[in-house]
Formats: structure tokens, C-alpha cells, sequence
């Protein structure tokens, strides 16, 4: 008989070599919560294609700070539902918007919680695109407009960073969006805010529960003038690239699970820390499987969790966030 020369099973053998050896580790601090926010009084309402987040409104925001201050999480992100929708997305930059004034409770409430605001029109605008409308004298065709829609977006990051947001999380996809915020943060006094570019954002069809979470669903037409192609990953360095030389702070992907390559890139090409959006349409999923008895939650979030960090991710934004920093600790215990 001859024997295997290689032996990999000789480290798996018992739990405290195979954790001896664990080449990856997710931690909480990790994390980032994303939180929606509405207008309205004694608002908690489930969004029904993802099961256990929640819309608040201002009054009720507290018990949601409370869990993820329990759980161990020191990261949110807010997302914003305002009352009143215009072509401009005026709800986005007054300073009695809806997620500034959720900024402002949330630093009082907690002054160590890391809010991250994402910077963005389509949850404020009436037609729901992330910039401003115009149409093609000739042809009359409607497109998003660049470079008119940075200026509200330069706009709406100082007001957030006013109100008190840690990071300005830019998510809008309009050529040029960081280097016109850095420039407009300096100039209000705002330079050391951090700037979490959501660099690489795929024009995905796992964005569907969010858009009913935040109600910012394009009223015509789609993104895909501005959000990128599902089938590029050279066009991701250019886009990294881009926000890399105009100064921002992080770099991030988004959807994580199907685009794992795309992270690894920009982890390979960039000394930027990469953030992961692991977004709505991946939560949905695992929540309907895991419903219906199909799959283990637990362990398919963290798989794909630990999936995220192997690929390159230091950051990883997920609405599972409350529930992996939990089974995290009682791992530890
Ligand atoms: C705003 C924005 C979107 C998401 C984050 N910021 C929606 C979109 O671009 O349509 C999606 C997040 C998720 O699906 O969890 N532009």
C-alpha cells in the first residue's frame, strides 16, 4: 500500500486545529445595518419582501438603535422615505429631511454609532432616477442628467455631514460624483469626512425588495445609463479608478454574491478598504428559502458572509447584520 503523501485532513482533525488554521474570521465591526427611515408618527412597518427589517419613523427609531446596539453592531446606514417627492429631490437637502433629522437623533441617542449616509435622489425625486431629468431636444428622449444632478448631490452630502454624518456613502453612479463632494465637503468645513464611494454599482435586478423598501423604484425607463453593465469587470477599474484619483475613502461593489470576481479585482488592484453591499435581493432570497424550510439560515448567511471577506471585502454592508453579529458571539462563547 502506499500512503498519500499529502495529508490535508491531518489539520482538520479536531475544532481547535481547524479554527488554529482558519485562514478568514468575520468580526461585527465589520458590519454596516442599513435602516430605513420615514416620515410619519409611530411608523414600524415590516417591508414584506424582506422579512424582519422594518421602516421607522422618527418616534420609533430609538428601539431599532437599542437592537443594534445590542447585537454589537457600530455601524448604520440610513436610507430616507420623505413626505413630499419633487423632479429635484428637495427632500434630499433640507436640513429638516427626513434622513438628516434621523442623523441627528441617532448621534444624540448614540454619539459612538458610525452613521453612514447614502447620497443618492432617487428616493426623493418624483420620478424616482438618482439625478435630474432632462430630455433630448430632438428626440425628446428622457435621460439623467449629469452634471446638473451633481450639484444637488454635492448639496444633499453637506447637509448630511451638517447634520452629523460620519461617512457620506455616494451611491448615485453620475461621472465625476467625488471629486464634486469632496470639493463641496471641504469647502463647508467638511474635510474629514470620509467618502464610502459606492464605486461599482451594477444595474441589478437584486435591487427589487429595496425598491419597495424605500419606494424608489424609476417611474420610467431604468438605471442602466448610469449604473453599470452586469457582463463588465474591466469597466469596474476605470470606475475605481475614477473615484480613487477624485479622492474617495472606500471603494465598494455592489451586489456582492454574484459579482464575488469584481471584488477580488478591485481587492488586487486597490489599497482602498472594499466594502461589499450584500444587497436586498440577496437577503430576500435566503429569508424565502429559510421560510419554507429549505436551507439553513444561519449557516447560509455565514457562508456567504465569509464568502464576501475571502473575495477581498473589509467591509460588508447586509441586513443581516443584527443576526450574524449575534450568532458571532454566542460562536465566541
Ligand atoms: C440608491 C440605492 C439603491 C440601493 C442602495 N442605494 C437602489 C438602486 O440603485 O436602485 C440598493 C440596496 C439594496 O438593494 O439593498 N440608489
Amino acid at each position: 500500500m502506499t500512503f498519500p503523501i499529502e495529508r490535508h485532513r491531518r489539520l482538520r482533525r479536531t475544532a481547535a486545529l481547524r479554527s488554529m488554521v482558519r485562514e478568514t474570521i468575520l468580526h461585527p465591526d465589520e458590519f454596516i445595518y442599513p435602516i430605513f427611515v420615514t416620515f410619519g408618527t409611530n411608523v414600524k412597518t415590516e417591508i414584506a419582501s424582506m422579512p424582519g427589517v422594518f421602516q421607522y419613523s422618527l418616534d420609533r427609531l430609538e428601539e431599532e438603535i437599542k437592537d443594534v446596539i445590542d447585537a454589537g453592531i457600530r455601524s448604520v446606514l440610513l436610507f430616507g422615505i420623505p413626505e413630499h417627492k419633487d423632479a429635484v429631490g428637495t427632500s434630499a437637502f433640507e436640513s429638516e429631511g427626513i434622513v438628516q433629522q434621523a442623523t441627528r437623533a441617532i448621534k444624540k441617542m448614540a454619539p459612538d454609532m458610525l452613521v453612514v449616509a447614502d447620497t443618492c435622489l432617487c428616493e426623493f425625486t418624483d420620478h424616482g432616477h438618482c439625478g435630474l431629468i432632462h430630455h433630448d431636444p430632438v428626440t425628446g428622449v428622457a435621460d439623467v442628467d449629469n452634471d446638473s444632478s451633481l450639484e444637488v448631490l454635492v448639496r444633499t452630502a453637506i447637509s448630511q455631514a451638517e447634520a452629523g454624518a460620519d461617512i457620506i456613502a455616494p451611491s448615485n453612479m453620475m461621472d465625476g460624483f467625488v471629486a464634486a463632494i469632496r470639493a463641496g465637503l471641504d469647502e463647508a468645513g467638511y474635510s474629514h469626512i470620509p467618502i464610502m464611494s459606492y464605486s461599482v454599482k451594477y444595474a441589478s435586478a437584486f435591487y427589487g425588495p429595496f425598491r419597495e423598501a424605500a419606494q424608489s423604484a424609476p417611474q420610467f425607463g431604468d438605471r442602466k445609463t448610469y449604473q453599470m453593465d452586469p457582463a463588465n469587470v474591466r469597466e469596474a477599474l476605470r470606475e475605481a479608478d475614477s473615484d480613487v484619483t477624485e479622492g474617495a475613502d472606500m471603494l465598494m461593489v455592489k451586489p456582492a454574491l454574484a459579482y464575488m470576481d469584481v471584488i477580488k479585482t478591485l481587492k488586487d488592484n486597490f489599497d482602498l478598504p472594499v466594502v461589499a453591499y450584500n444587497v436586498s435581493g440577496e437577503y430576500s432570497m435566503v429569508k424565502a428559502a429559510a421560510a419554507s424550510g429549505w436551507i439553513d439560515e444561519r449557516k447560509i448567511v455565514m457562508e456567504s458572509l465569509l464568502g464576501m471577506k475571502r473575495a477581498g471585502a473589509d467591509i460588508i454592508i447586509t441586513y443581516h447584520a443584527k443576526d450574524a453579529a449575534r450568532w458571532l458571539k454566542e460562536e465566541t462563547k
